[in-house]
């Protein structure tokens, strides 16, 4: 049984390995055939290891199923290792050599976090708001004040400070969203704010002395100025003291800054009240979001239903973006599939390592990842390739998704129809989200 623990793990390995060379060969635009016929088997190949890995995962629950296992698993597998090495070795005749992910060019990605929410759909958070604009109503019009909400992905943070940018009060103000990402770059932040203070396409300004002293111009202009930085990733004071002294204000004008991060630490970094810690939802919450994402309250079976998505819903252990993925999963599914979802392995395997949550959201993650029909996971996972917070362009994609045969043919619709279903229902689950720049263009 240790053996085949050993080869699994190496299983594993060569799956991720294969993976990445994937995502590498799949990130040029391929339009050499033979490239494209090694890139197709390779996928099918990563297919099946993962179905393999599926399969003894899933058996492993049951005794008989791992005696059964025991003995078919390593054969299966000297054949999957041949098969990838005979791919491997073919790999290099199409010279798709690896390249790092640094020289890709940068895209601006001003993405607006929960921006397509409607706000009636948004279940709590009205006292957590409140909270928000306590703190906020502080400041004064000598220091910036800087007001961090903190917590687990997913748990809801960009749309709480979304709530607080729509806020009423705030309706005078100059409001600025910025979307940091985890690359933070300081002339992007700047800048950005500049162009959405001056409500115009302005330039980019390229050294950061400049950078501050228009935004110090266009500050000063203005009375009362909303800015809200989402997701904030940097760590370092230095970097974060810049950022800080980049928003200072000028005399006359009140500036409040209201950041999202994960991190605790850098929470209390940059802070200048307290800190406010977000607190996960209530299971009933939790819930609610289910129900209304899996359109829960229009079918017949929902009596049966109710006590086993309740079930689901505690385990989304108050944390939106699972409720409401799994909700989306769970709308098409049967009463059976909903028992399933319940009991699957997935929320065990997370508990017995990890105290905190964190894993177990994760756990509820993968889960809506792995219900999703099989066409709609590759197409997800294509979108690995682009850096996080990157602006992925609709028909582009589609175009991609058809030329790299993912979509599922269909005597009923075109690949076109095909591929906006397939984006609406990634954008339903939070797999993908809408850009404030694409909805501006129109090119949604
Ligand atoms: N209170 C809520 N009610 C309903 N949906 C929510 C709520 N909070 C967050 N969501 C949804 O959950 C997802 C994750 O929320 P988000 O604010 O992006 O989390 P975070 O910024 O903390 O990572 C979003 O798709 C959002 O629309
Ligand atoms: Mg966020």
């Amino acid at each position: 049984h240790k053996n085949l623990k050993k080869d699994l793990q190496k299983m594993k390995m060569t799956l991720e390995s294969v993976e990445a060379a994937l995502s590498d060969a799949e990130r040029r635009s391929i339009n050499d055939s033979s490239a494209l016929l090694w890139v197709n088997r390779l996928k099918a190949a990563m297919y099946d290891i993962s179905d393999m890995l599926d399969d003894f995962e899933s058996d492993t629950q049951s005794r008989v199923g791992a005696m059964r296992k025991k003995i078919s698993m390593p054969d299966k597998m000297k054949k999957m290792q041949k098969r990838l090495q005979k791919i491997t070795e073919d790999h290099q005749n199409y010279r798709l050599l690896p390249e790092t992910r640094s020289n890709e060019p940068q895209l601006p990605d001003i993405r607006e976090n929960a921006g397509t929410m409607v706000e009636a759909e948004i279940i709590g958070r009205a006292e957590e708001k409140l909270e928000i604009l306590a703190r906020l109503s502080g400041s004064t019009t000598e220091h910036t004040t800087f007001v961090p909400i903190w917590g687990l992905g997913g748990i809801g943070k960009s749309t709480l400070a979304r709530l607080v940018y729509n806020h009423p009060e705030f309706e005078k103000h100059s409001r600025v969203w910025v979307y940091v990402s985890q690359i933070f770059d300081l002339k992007k932040i700047g800048n950005t704010i500049i162009s959405q203070l001056s409500r115009q396409q302005s330039q980019q300004i390229l050294d950061l002395h400049s950078i501050n002293i228009r935004l110090q111009e266009l500050l000063a202009e203005k009375k009362n100025a909303l800015i809200i930085l989402d997701d904030l990733w940097e760590k370092r004071p230095s970097q974060l003291e810049e950022l800080k002294s980049m928003l200072k204000q000028s005399k006359g004008c009140k500036v409040m800054v209201v950041v999202t991060t994960r991190d605790e630490g850098i929470a209390n970094e940059i802070s200048t009240v307290q800190p406010y810690k977000l607190p996960q939802l209530s299971d009933e919450m939790c819930w609610e979001i289910m129900s209304q994402k899996s359109k829960f309250e229009t079918r017949d079976d929902k009596e049966r239903l109710e006590p086993i998505g309740r079930d689901i819903a505690k385990k989304c252990k108050g944390v939106a973006l699972a409720a409401q993925s799994l909700g989306h999963i769970l709308r098409s599914k049967s009463y059976g599939e909903w028992n399933s979802v319940r009991t699957n392995h997935i929320w065990n395997l997370s508990t017995s390592t990890d105290a905190s949550s964190s894993h177990e959201v994760l756990g509820s993650l993968l889960l809506s990842y792995n219900l999703m029909p099989p066409y709609l996971k590759s197409c997800f996972a294509y979108c690995a390739i682009f850096p996080k917070g990157h602006i992925m362009i609709k028909d582009e994609l589609i175009h991609q998704w058809i030329a790299l045969g993912f979509m599922e043919p269909s005597s009923i619709f075109s690949y076109w129809q095909l591929g906006e279903s397939y984006i609406m229902q990634l954008l339903e689950m939070s797999f993908l989200q809408h850009s404030k720049r694409l909805l501006l263009n129109g090119t949604t």
